[in-house]
């Protein structure tokens, strides 16, 4: 029906809520989880070979969730990855951990593409996107990103002291990987991030902005800068963009970073596949 254009994100859920939807009531560690989605995967691509041929052979699969049983599950399993990594140096760690798993699998490093997550507020001087981002961040309901960051770190931020930095018992103690309910590599990212820069919760809140991404909060030279130099260090095989506002975010993209991206050679001219997963290969 797609001609080789869908794909399944497999994800193991962070939230209780979800599996109680699909009448999942039992309260399933990670790892339960995890070992539940590799049978899953398995059966269901075994059901698809046995169900006849997609032009793309079968749907493509993506993974979110980048604990260490997230990241096996990647290498093993996946053919794009959607990461959320808010520094550099974490993201080059997670893309080799990653690629590690494919290769134990008996896979090759570019069966699975690493496509980090970048939240976009671009406008034509640095000014107007700061202003852009600060009017977006006046509009949200109140209170949204404090919640998104109590969930993603498993504490009531409104009981910290905003103008402290994370309390050491959050920074410097990770998660229990076998009982913490949400995501592990949302946690751990976001507290590398706070914590290598320095910030106060304040501030932490503020580079934040809810997404549980990196912003990129600036000028299309400053976006193609900061995706090339991801993508040229070895963290990337491509980006999962997330612009602040569709479509115009999403034109300003095509129209004024991918032309730059392009004059560097980091990006395609062309289509060299009809498929989604052979576009994700590409
Ligand atoms: C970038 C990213 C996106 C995610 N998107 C979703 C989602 O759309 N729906 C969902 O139920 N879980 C989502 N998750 C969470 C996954 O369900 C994840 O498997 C689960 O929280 C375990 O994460 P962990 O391996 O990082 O501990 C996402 C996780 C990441 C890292």
């Amino acid at each position: 029906m797609s001609a080789g254009r869908a794909g399944w994100n497999v994800v193991t859920t962070a939230s209780p809520a979800v599996g109680a939807n699909f009448g999942i009531t039992d309260d399933l560690d990670r790892d339960s989880r995890y070992r539940r989605a590799h049978e899953v995967v398995a059966t269901v691509e075994r059901l698809w070979t046995e169900a006849g041929t997609s032009p793309q052979g079968r749907p493509a699969i993506v993974q979110a969730g980048g604990s260490a049983e997230g990241r096996r599950l990647a290498g093993e399993r996946a053919d794009a990855v959607f990461t959320a990594e808010m520094t550099l140096d974490a993201a080059l760690e997670h893309y080799r951990v990653v690629k590690e798993h494919a290769v134990r699998a008996g896979r090759r490093p570019s069966d699975v593409s690493i496509l980090p997550g970048f939240a976009l507020v671009i406008a034509a001087t640095e000014r107007e996107a700061i202003d852009a981002f600060d009017a977006w961040e006046a509009r949200g309901p109140v209170g949204y990103t404090q919640d998104r960051l109590s969930g993603i770190l498993g504490v009531d931020v409104g009981t910290l002291d905003l103008d402290a930095p994370l309390p050491a018992e959050i920074g410097e103690v990770p998660a229990d990987p076998v009982n913490f309910p949400a995501s592990l590599s949302f946690r751990a990212t976001t507290v590398r991030f706070a914590r290598e820069r320095g910030l106060t919760v304040r501030e932490l809140l503020r580079a934040y902005g809810g997404y549980g991404h990196p912003i990129i909060v600036g000028t299309p030279e400053r976006v193609a800068d900061t995706l090339s130099e991801w993508f040229l260090a070895g963290a990337a095989d491509g980006f999962n963009l997330m612009p602040d506002v569709l479509p115009d975010g999403l034109t300003t993209l095509v129209d004024e970073v991918l032309p730059l991206l392009r004059a560097r050679g980091l990006f395609r001219h062309e289509y060299e596949a009809p498929t989604l997963r052979g576009r994700l290969r590409g």
